[in-house]
């Protein structure tokens, strides 16, 4: 009898709510998956299976890590602005051979709302919008972004970030830390109870932090949104897990790995 195929191990590139749905799931299916995350936040919420934590330095680095831990596929599962571990992943597989899957959830330009939003191209741009918009700016752009921000003619900010900062911020700005998912009846408080009449956020897409949008509509508080980055190119894309987990199976089953982008109930 011939031996049994090797189990595939998978790598997700992770730090996204359904990077850890993908995890789950194939790890509920018995697949051998490692999840990677960047190490940005002091006590992120951990996948199933195996876990590393940290970068890989550069996409040389990934390459050896692919190698050395013998990675059959990898599904970059990462944030649609997390643009430089993407593009590591592209080069990576590329170097190494290893079939690569990008699964990013769609953004917000179909959302009802959208064509209510100031859209801009870079974060100095949403900065000079929002600073012509209002003066007490809600700004949820994320830690990364903060000094981009720093021109921004506002009396006052409100921060929204996982973890404290440790570093010293311009008068008139403060932080409260928090994890979504949000409510709309709790995003219309924070709003009101800070007399926000400008909001800052990024298409980040998915539907854990669509309530500060519909608080903002139903408050008249106008929103300026940052556009998405460019995405890799030349990659196999799905916008849903199970569509990911679909891929994953193929490339187990030894078939050619080509994703159906289907949305199934409950994905
Ligand atoms: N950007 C956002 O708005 C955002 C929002 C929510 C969650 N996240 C998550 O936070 C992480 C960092 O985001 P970012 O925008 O700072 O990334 P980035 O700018 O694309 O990546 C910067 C560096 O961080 C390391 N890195 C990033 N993601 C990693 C991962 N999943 N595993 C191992 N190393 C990783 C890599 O370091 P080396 O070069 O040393 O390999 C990479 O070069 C990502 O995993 C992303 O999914 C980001």
């Amino acid at each position: 009898m011939p031996d049994p195929a090797p189990p595939i191990r998978t790598l997700i590139l992770g730090g996204t709510s359904e990077a850890r749905e993908l995890a789950r799931r194939l790890v509920d299916d018995g697949l051998d998956v490692t999840s990677s995350l960047a190490g940005r936040v002091a006590d992120p919420a951990l996948p199933a299976g195996a876990v590393r934590i940290g970068g890989f330095g550069g996409p040389d680095g990934l390459a050896d890590y692919l190698r050395r831990e013998r990675i059959a596929v990898v599904v970059d599962a990462t944030h649609p602005f997390a643009v430089t571990i993407s593009a590591a992943a592209v080069a990576a597989c590329a170097a190494t051979g290893v079939p690569l899957l990008r699964l990013a959830r769609p953004g917000w330009a179909e959302h009802p709302l959208a064509r209510s939003w100031e859209w801009v191209d870079s974060y100095p741009d949403a900065a000079r919008v929002a600073g012509e918009l209002g003066s007490r700016v809600f700004l949820t752009t994320g830690r990364s972004t903060l000094s981009q921000f720093a021109g921004l003619g506002a009396s006052y900010v409100l921060v929204r970030l996982v973890d404290p900062v440790e570093r010293a911020l311009p008068a008139g700005w403060q932080v409260i830390c928090s994890r979504g998912p949000y409510t709309v009846e709790g995003e219309r408080l924070l709003l009101g109870e800070h007399a926000i009449d400008v909001l800052v956020t990024k298409d980040s897409g998915g539907q854990l932090t669509v309530p500060k949008l519909t608080a903002a509509a139903e408050l008249d508080v106008p929103v300026v949104v940052v556009r998405r980055p460019v995405g890799p190119v030349g990659v196999q894309q799905v916008s849903t897990v199970l569509a990911a987990v679909d891929w994953v199976h193929q490339a187990w089953a030894g078939r050619a790995a080509g994703p159906v982008d289907r949305a199934r109930p409950g994905a």
